[in-house]
């Protein structure tokens, strides 16, 4: 069977994947007409070709433009169905996904107009599909303490619905210990703990984010190759990092997919993961990002199959539907 086939066929999940990441061009236009939204672009192949960063931060004032044509709850819903009926065609059976409340309310929407056009098309994704979920309420680091607190005030009338809080956006100069408070609390609500960290920023977000967040997975992580001591602790506690391979290739965290650090870290006995992180934005959802690095290292069919494991392995679901898979 070829590599191609293999990836396709195997059942995966994905944990590291921004919702309004997943905006492409065609919906983003169709949305924005019927909401009366002018775009910056007059057509799909336009925005596609705006699609070229030298880092995260040219890629984030992109996406969060994008985002501002979501206005409504069914907005929030398209964009959810799209992406879930997409991921069901690449066998995806599993996701664990961000939204950011913070890009929506800053712009007036309500954080109850986001949260229930997502999570009604998770709902459906899940009857419908068969694809069951979480979900993930990220903080931009960009802005304060303070707003990042009200966010999860906001949060906390949908405890049910919401699984753990994460920390996204521009990540050098925001470190972690500026929301060591809001984690503290978040985790006391009851919430798991996430964060971005070692995408651009040090091995020193890292640590922080593991000893000050008390996080439970690392998104990204790239840059824990710096630090001997962090990549012991993380195998030694099977941290799981949950690598993007084809974002890390168009933000310039790696200049080649030749030079992607996964099979040096899987060699060091770390528990990584691939994801898509902003699809629409990277030029690949999940198969893509697998045969990606597949090609591009050589990866054997066993080193897949391992992978999709640690997927299954380091998601946050029971061990009897985990048993399923691994
Ligand atoms: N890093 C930080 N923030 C983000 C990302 C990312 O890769 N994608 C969407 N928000
Ligand atoms: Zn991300």
């Amino acid at each position: 069977m070829s590599i191609e086939k293999f990836i396709e066929g195997i059942p995966k999940a994905e944990l590291h994947l921004h919702i309004e990441g997943t905006f492409e061009p065609e919906l983003m236009f169709e949305i924005a007409k019927r909401n009366n939204i002018k775009i910056k672009y007059s057509t799909v192949t336009e925005l596609k070709n705006a699609y070229k960063f030298n880092n995260l931060q040219e890629f984030l004032d992109i996406y969060y433009a994008g985002a501002n044509v979501l206005i409504h709850e069914n907005d929030f819903y398209d964009l959810t169905w799209s992406y879930l009926n997409k991921v069901h065609e690449q066998n995806v059976k599993h996701v664990e996904i961000f939204f950011d409340p913070q890009t929506h309310t800053d712009r007036g929407i309500s954080f109850d107009t986001v949260i229930t056009g997502i999570y009604k098309a998770l709902e459906d994704g899940k009857e419908k599909l068969g694809i069951t979920f979480r979900l993930i309420m990220s903080f931009l680091r960009h802005l304060d303490e303070a707003s990042a607190f009200k966010t999860l005030e906001q949060g906390l009338a949908y405890k049910k619905w919401i699984s753990g809080v994460g920390l996204d956006s521009s990540e050098i100069g925001n470190p972690p210990s500026k929301f060591e408070r809001v984690f503290a609390k978040s985790i006391e609500e009851g919430f798991i703990t996430v964060a971005h960290a070692g995408e651009e920023g040090p091995a020193e977000y890292i640590w922080e984010a593991l000893d000050l967040l008390n996080v439970k997975r690392i998104d990204h992580g790239n840059r824990c190759l710096d630090d001997h001591k962090l990549v012991d602790r993380l195998a030694t506690q099977q941290i799981p990092l949950t690598l993007c391979p084809l974002s890390n290739l168009e933000l310039k965290v790696v200049t080649d997919l030749k030079d992607h650090p996964i099979v040096k870290m899987m060699d060091k006995n770390l528990l990584v993961t691939v994801n898509s992180d902003d699809p629409a934005y990277f030029g690949g959802y999940m198969n893509e990002n697998y045969l990606g690095i597949a090609k591009a290292l050589n990866l054997s069919k066993r080193q897949i199959t391992e992978l999709v494991k640690n997927s299954f392995n380091a998601s946050w679901l029971p061990d009897t539907e985990k048993e399923k898979y691994i």
